[in-house]
């Protein structure tokens, strides 16, 4: 046989080699992933794993602030655990004073010595769990204890830029200017820069990120878009740069609120066209009414519900380029979670505490992946809310502490950050499921309630690649079903991969602190071959597979 005879027909033999084995493979999988490499979207912005901190409930006192003279582990009044577990998951921001607090927040406040600060109604006092404290309670008359050099100095321990949202609504523009002054005017050149001196803090905080109001069609003023459009005019003109080149987020639409976007873009670049703003903020909670008292079908129906933040994105994306066509503008999902009614706060000021299970914990990891899957298109998110509230990282009251399930979505995928995404499909059999559709999602059963058959995606995730390094994170929503997946690398081969999973035999599973590793993550098998990887994911688990191309 002639070498190049050979070399055909060892080609042939091999590639009908690999055909059967791919094909013996596909046979024995019940879900396909394929990684596309060739097919990059965006780098993803570190900034998608941000975090957000509001005066509400157990959020800031208790949650962040312990104060400098507490038996609590804190570095200046700040809890030492929470930094150093921030600092292990790469928070890269962090958003601050609110949430509807904002927009009833007087920065003023919260500067100077502390023992000289006003104390002020709380924008919550009226929350039915808030008026069951007594009037003593911060989280009803707040003190501004923690003002914005605590903030400030809460995210330079945590090494997470702030991000902090002015009040659009109670206060002027020259306060919002002043505001700005105080964080970033050089060391004394104004008299803000000169209190900020006076409290340690000479050299300017450097602040970058700026909401301009919040869900400023409800608490944030009940504004119409053109009434926002101009408060937004009035709040980012002429703003002194300080040399930071402020990023100003505008205040987005109430979920697929597809009008206020279009009426928001069409008003500043259109009918008056200014600068575009950096980011369009959106929010996307999904509502439930238990946080620990569920069936299968009630998760289903939250994992549902909750893929919704795709098509906001999509749809917001849309709306923007008529007037965007260049997308200078990007999306900034800065509050998104599970959110459900009260009873397992883990203590009575802890208002919209709750806890969380695994399935929050698979909410929130696909609800990354969309977010990695669009980095063209998000360039920040920040889940609401970091610590003792809606779909938190943590939970503590006094000395005690614990991580929730999420803290380990957050660990496992912080290895996108920073990463190229790059496209994946991924497929396997849809989950079927009957929905109950109430006319109030967070109402309790009325008439008018109706059954819905619905198709729930089987398989989610995203991958990124870093260099060598491809990472791939997926979640199985099925409450029941493993899934021997395969995973076909396109444009490359795999040396080599390894495995680290979420998982849990009780979707109802969460750490308590009496058992605070209830929920943990593990090291488990993925078998490389050439440019295949194969692995078992369990039933409702997320996992993070590293794969090292060769
Ligand atoms: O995160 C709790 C609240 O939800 C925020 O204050 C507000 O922005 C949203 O409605």
């Amino acid at each position: 046989m002639q070498r190049r005879e050979f070399l055909k027909t060892s080609a042939i033999a091999g590639s009908a080699y690999f055909l059967f084995r791919n094909r013996a493979l596909a046979a024995t999988a019940d879900a396909h992933i394929e990684v596309l490499l060739g097919e990059p979207i965006a780098t993803i912005q570190p900034e998608i794993y941000g975090h957000f901190t509001e005066h509400l409930g157990g959020v800031i006192y208790d949650g962040v602030w312990v104060g400098e003279k507490s038996s609590v582990p804190n570095v200046r009044g700040i809890r030492k655990e929470l930094v150093e577990k921030l600092k292990a998951i790469k928070a890269p921001v962090i958003r601050w004073p609110g949430g509807c607090f904002a927009d009833s927040y007087d920065w003023r406040d919260g500067i100077g010595p502390r023992d000289k600060r006003p104390r002020r109604t709380n924008f919550w006092v009226d929350d039915p769990q808030a008026q069951k404290l007594p009037n003593t309670a911060v989280q009803k008359f707040e003190p501004n204890t923690f003002g914005t050099d605590e903030f400030v100095d809460f995210c330079h321990q945590s090494n997470a830029e702030p991000y902090i949202a002015a009040n659009v609504r109670a206060l002027s523009p020259l306060s919002f200017d002043q505001w700005v002054e105080y964080c970033n005017s050089p060391a004394h050149s104004t008299t803000y820069a000169d209190i900020r001196a006076a409290s340690g803090h000479a050299d300017p905080y450097n602040v970058r990120y700026w909401g301009i109001g919040n869900e400023s069609w409800g608490c944030g003023g009940n504004f119409t878009p053109e009434e926002y459009s101009n408060e937004y005019r009035r709040f980012t003109a002429w703003v002194p740069d300080y040399g930071v080149d402020p990023r100003f987020v505008a205040s987005g639409p109430n979920q697929d609120d597809v009008d206020w976007t279009t009426q928001f873009f069409e008003d500043i670049l259109h009918r008056r066209p200014i600068r575009p703003p950096f980011g369009w903020s959106v929010h996307n909670y999904t509502n439930a009414l238990e946080a620990l008292n569920f069936n299968d079908q009630d998760a289903y129906s939250l994992f549902y519900h909750g893929t919704s933040t795709e098509a906001i994105i999509q749809n917001m994306w849309t709306a923007m380029s008529v007037f965007d066509r260049e997308h200078q503008t990007r999306m900034v999902v800065d509050e998104y979670g599970p959110w459900y009614g009260p009873g397992t706060e883990v203590d009575p000021t802890h208002i919209f505490g709750q806890q969380i299970t695994m399935r929050d914990a698979i909410v929130t990891a696909f609800t990354l992946d969309i977010f990695n899957r669009h980095a063209e298109k998000v360039c920040m998110a920040n889940c609401a809310q970091l610590i003792n509230c809606i779909d938190s990282l943590f939970l503590v009251h006094e000395d005690k502490f614990i991580v929730t399930p999420n803290f380990n979505v957050f660990e496992m995928y912080a290895a996108h950050q920073g990463a190229k995404a790059v496209r994946a499909e991924f497929s396997a059999p849809s989950i079927s499921f009957t929905d109950i559709v109430k006319p109030d999602r967070w109402g309790p059963p009325r008439q008018g309630e109706r059954s819905v058959q619905r198709s729930l995606n089987g398989l989610m995730g995203s991958a990124s690649v870093n260099g060598k390094e491809l990472t791939l994170t997926v979640v199985n929503p099925h409450l029941a079903d493993a899934l021997n997946t395969q995973i076909a690398v396109r444009g490359g081969n795999a040396a080599s991969a390894s495995a680290t999973v979420l998982a849990s035999s009780d979707i109802h599973a969460h750490n308590t602190f009496e058992q605070p590793n209830a929920v943990t993550t593990k090291s488990a098998q993925a078998t490389a071959s050439g440019s295949t990887v194969s692995f078992t994911l369990p039933p409702m688990s997320v996992a993070k597979l590293e794969i090292t191309l060769s």
